[in-house]
């Protein structure tokens, strides 16, 4: 029987020690999103209702063409395939999965949102992205029934606020025409709305997923198809000799936290996107932050924790780690979609050829895998096998019962966007 010695280590099934048992429960399942005590209507089933018509609604943005689902595709994962992103304009950034994103603390590629529905007071306004103005938003819901009834079953009736001047933002020359009452209702309605929108966000799981059911299986034998040895043993380097768990690691894999791993502009030079050294700072000049006037717990442990938050140099040109849920649905990758497959992911960290230290304050965490083919192919089929099923069927599309249709005749605007100015992000 001498030849079962012989047997080259590859056709072995692995073995799990009891760390990587522990590793492996430790990311599944992956368990509800955590509380939102600053977003009153975070678990309310009819406000969900409301931020779903509103997440497939293009009459929320500026031209009226484009909605959140335009780069977020539920078909995509909730991502949108490109680079970086195009709305209004063509952005700087990738756009992430939202499957899995309610589990965040901080929201965006540089954390410049605190609260998920913080986050989606952005785009609405971005001038890169859905380029509307605060008071047109207000205007279609006031004027488009459906919205409308769904809008007043939730918060009360919506106050008469007479012809609002079209293109109506804080930042524009009109709002001061307004009274303070009137820009106080345009503010909470507009705040309303992405509270519904983090309630319908809040429902995008990212669903079961081979890996899961793997990781079932330790407790039931036979749960169901368990992982390709290839498979596993990229679990065992993912969580071991890659070092890939420092940063990633939880059912999301994801630390939730910014680091820099030296990924260069396209001619090779440091990058000049300062990531979450200005997203910081961005989130702290808002109001809609989690500890601002328009929490509903600005004294949550959470809002504190926002709030306390300390950056440092190390900081500029940190990206917040993504969630590897679903990555194989999610390409191009990085926060400026540089690589367009895992295969090219896993070459920068196998090599570290391209890397760019824009700094000294840079981590120097990652050091080059030197992994063979054989090991990167396992690195891919681990990182495959975390794709799932997605959300119910009817979380993914338009609700049929709100035609996204207005009144005939009435006077729905849509402002003319301003010329396109460089990504600046929208703050009060
Ligand atoms: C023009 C394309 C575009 C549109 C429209 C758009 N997004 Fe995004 N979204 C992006 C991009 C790009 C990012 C990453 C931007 C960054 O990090 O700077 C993003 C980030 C996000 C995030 C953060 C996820 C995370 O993990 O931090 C959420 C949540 C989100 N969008 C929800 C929405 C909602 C809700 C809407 C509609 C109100 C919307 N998006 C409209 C492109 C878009
Ligand atoms: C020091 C923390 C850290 C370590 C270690 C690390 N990552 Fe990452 N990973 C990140 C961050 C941060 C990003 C986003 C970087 C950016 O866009 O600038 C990222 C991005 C990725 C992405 C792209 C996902 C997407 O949706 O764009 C993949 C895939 C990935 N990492 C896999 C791995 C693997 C595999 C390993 C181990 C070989 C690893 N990571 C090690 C922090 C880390």
């Amino acid at each position: 029987m001498l030849y079962l010695f012989i047997l080259p280590a590859v056709l072995m099934a692995p073995t799990l020690t009891e760390d990587q048992i522990r590793t492996a429960r430790s990311m599944s399942p992956v368990p509800p999103p955590p509380s939102s005590p600053t977003n009153a209507m975070a678990d309310d089933p009819a406000a969900a209702l409301l931020g779903q018509s509103l997440f497939f609604e293009p009459g929320i943005s500026g031209k009226g063409t484009t909605s959140c689902s335009s780069c977020h595709q539920p078909t995509l994962a909730f991502s949108d395939g490109r680079h970086v992103s195009t709305g209004a304009g063509v952005g700087i950034r990738n756009a992430p999965t939202l499957l899995g994103a309610a589990h965040q603390r901080w929201f965006f590629w540089d954390g410049r949102a605190d609260s998920l529905w913080m986050q989606a007071t952005h785009p609405i306004e971005d001038p890169l992205e859905m380029n509307a103005a605060r008071g047109d938003v207000v205007q279609f819901i006031a004027h488009t029934p459906q919205l409308r009834r769904r809008y007043e079953s939730l918060f009360g009736p919506i106050p008469e606020l007479g012809a609002l001047p079209a293109g109506l933002t804080p930042e524009s020359e009109q709002w001061n025409s307004l009274t303070s009452t009137q820009q106080q209702s345009v503010n909470e309605i507009f705040v309303n709305l992405c509270k519904c929108l983090a309630a319908y966000e809040r429902q995008l799981q990212p669903g079961d997923s081979d890996f899961d059911r793997w990781v079932a299986s330790f407790e039931s034998p036979d749960a169901g198809p368990a992982l390709s040895d290839s498979a596993i043993r990229g679990f065992q380097l993912f969580t071991g000799d890659a070092g890939c768990w420092q940063c990633h690691f939880g059912p999301l894999l994801s630390d939730r936290e910014f680091h820099d791993l030296g990924l260069p502009a396209p001619d090779g030079s440091p990058s000049t996107d300062p990531g979450r050294g200005e997203g910081y700072a961005t989130l702290r000049a808002s109001s809609f932050r989690a500890d601002g006037p328009w929490s509903d717990a600005p004294e949550s442990r959470a809002a504190r924790r926002a709030a306390a938050a300390r950056i440092g140099p190390e900081h500029w040109g940190a990206f917040r780690t993504p969630s590897l849920r679903n990555v194989a649905l999610t390409a191009p990758y990085m926060h400026d979609g540089r690589f367009a497959s895992i295969a090219e992911v896993l070459e920068f960290y196998n090599t570290l050829e391209t890397q760019a230290r824009r700094h000294h304050h840079a981590e120097d965490v990652l050091q080059p895998l030197n992994l063979n083919a054989a090991q990167l192919a396992d690195l891919e089929a681990f990182l495959r096998s975390l794709s799932g099923a997605p959300p119910a069927t009817h979380l993914l599309g338009p609700l049929q019962d709100t035609p996204p249709t207005a009144i005939p005749g009435d006077q729905i605007r849509h402002s003319t966007p301003p010329a396109a100015t460089k990504g600046a992000p929208i703050h009060e």
